[in-house]
């Protein structure tokens, strides 16, 4: 299995298709609202991030966005994980993606932020995903339900506001 990071000014619609498939296994939007999702939210210079095996299927998909987020009332610059989704679950692919992402973020020097639910919060904890602690984030000025991960925190997160695309 190999894990490529292909910018979306690089991905062709061939590509593109194959990456929706393997997402409406676990979203049932059709094709075209796909593509109007992909269109709208992902730029040029954001990732699409394939696990593939030795026949080019794709076995897991996330994609990374970058995000300008507000934390401790300082602007920072991070990168947004989302769509993350496997081609068959319980098979060790959505795992051996994130720990390929998380290389790429310290690589690279990055901070990471997801959100997820409740259920999911074992598995990216597994992964070195830390929650970042309900009541000190809002989203769009809310506080939203759902839970925020992030990798490579590296300040201790009092409030944290963000307002941008969704990821
Ligand atoms: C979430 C997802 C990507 C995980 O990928 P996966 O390939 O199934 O995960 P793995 O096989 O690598 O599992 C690793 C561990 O996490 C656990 N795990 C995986 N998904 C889980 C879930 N939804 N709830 C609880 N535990 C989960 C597995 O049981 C496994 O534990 P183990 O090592 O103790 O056996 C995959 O289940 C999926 O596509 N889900 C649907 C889409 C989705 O909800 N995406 C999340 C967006 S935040």
């Amino acid at each position: 299995m190999t894990v490529r990071f292909i910018p979306h000014s690089a991905i062709d619609q061939k590509l593109l298709i194959k990456i929706i498939e393997v997402k409406m296994k676990s979203w049932p939007y059709s094709i075209e609202e796909q593509l109007k999702w992909i269109e709208k939210n992902i730029d040029d210079n954001d990732v699409h991030v394939l696990l593939i095996d030795s026949k080019d299927n794709i076995l897991a998909y996330l994609n990374l966005i970058e995000i300008e987020t507000t934390i401790n009332n300082v602007k920072c610059l991070a990168v947004g994980i989302g769509n993350v989704c496997a081609v068959e679950k319980g098979k060790g692919y959505g795992s051996t993606l994130i720990r390929k992402t998380n290389d790429y973020l310290t690589e690279n020097k990055k901070t990471g932020f997801l959100f997820c639910n409740n259920q999911l919060l074992p598995f990216y904890q597994a992964l070195n995903w830390e929650i970042v602690p309900q009541g000190s984030y809002t989203i769009d000025g809310i506080e939203p339900k759902t839970n925020v991960m992030g990798f490579n925190l590296r300040l201790n997160i009092k409030t944290m506001n963000y307002h941008g695309k969704i990821f």
